[in-house]
């Protein structure tokens, strides 16, 4: 599992709202099924650790796909549930899954998190979907994190399940003006931190090229006007972990 917290976490207060109230009806005894979704970059995998970060106490377990191990059976669910011979049936996984996790919630709260589901690998996305979707009375929040909950990759009964009416979904946008501030050791003014939030969105609109921008910006007190000299600035700023 990752390590939470990020010290310099700014925003997303709207989300984190919506997060911390399905946590109260998992507390309450109704499963929840959560779907993150947005661009690359644009700050699904901060948000969910900063939410984690700030509810202590919550028995967390995460999970990630990997591009190079997409092809790799079971590679995403054996972070969440290791068995020594692992069954070839994605059915029969997802029933040692269901347990596993019926078990654990029996002494409180439990989250799962499926971060870059699209490049888990087929086998475990149909194990993860069976165990989830038999999800009655646990105290259990299921976070799946997509770039786009549409990829094809995602098996059809995965994505009915994400679409549902009652999956919570929160899409991410890019940061708000005075979240860009935020995002700077220094104080922005407005008028910078508006120009810099109109650059990073039409070049790239994640919270990481903002900070980059915030920090050059605070250095130099300026951020030049849509012109040239940030356009070449903005080509060295290091790229969103893709
Ligand atoms: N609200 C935020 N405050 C401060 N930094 C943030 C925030 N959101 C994201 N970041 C930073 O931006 C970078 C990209 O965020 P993150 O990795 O969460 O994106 P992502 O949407 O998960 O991308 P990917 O689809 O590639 O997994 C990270 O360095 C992260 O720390
Ligand atoms: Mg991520």
């Amino acid at each position: 599992m990752p390590p939470y917290g990020i010290v310099s976490f700014v925003g997303r207060a709207a989300e984190l709202a919506r997060l911390d109230a399905e946590l109260d009806e998992v507390r309450a005894g109704s499963p929840r099924i959560v779907l993150v979704d947005g661009q690359p970059g644009i700050g699904k995998t901060a948000l969910v650790r900063h939410f984690l970060g700030r509810s202590p106490g919550l028995t967390a377990l995460w999970a990630s796909g990997e591009q190079n191990e997409s092809r790799l059976s079971y590679g995403t669910v054996d972070q969440l549930y290791r068995t020594d011979a692992v069954p070839a049936d994605p059915l029969e996984v997802g029933a040692g899954l269901l347990e596993m996790l019926g078990d654990l919630q029996d002494r409180g709260e439990l989250v799962v998190v499926v971060d870059d589901a699209h490049w888990a690998d087929i086998a475990s996305l149909h194990a993860i979907t069976f165990a989830l979707r038999r999800l009655r009375a646990d105290r259990i929040m299921a976070i799946v994190i997509v770039r786009d909950p549409a990829d094809h990759h995602l098996p059809e009964g995965l994505r009915r399940m994400l679409a549902a009416e009652s999956t919570l979904r929160i899409s991410l946008a890019g940061l708000d003006v005075e979240e860009v501030q935020g995002l700077s050791e220094t104080p922005l003014p407005l008028r910078v931190a508006s120009r810099l939030r109109a650059h990073t969105r039409k070049s790239a609109p994640c919270p990481c090229s903002a900070r980059t921008g915030a920090r050059r910006a605070s250095r130099r007190s300026r951020v030049p006007a849509a012109g040239a000299s940030f356009v070449r600035d903005a080509g060295a700023v290091p790229p969103c972990r893709l």
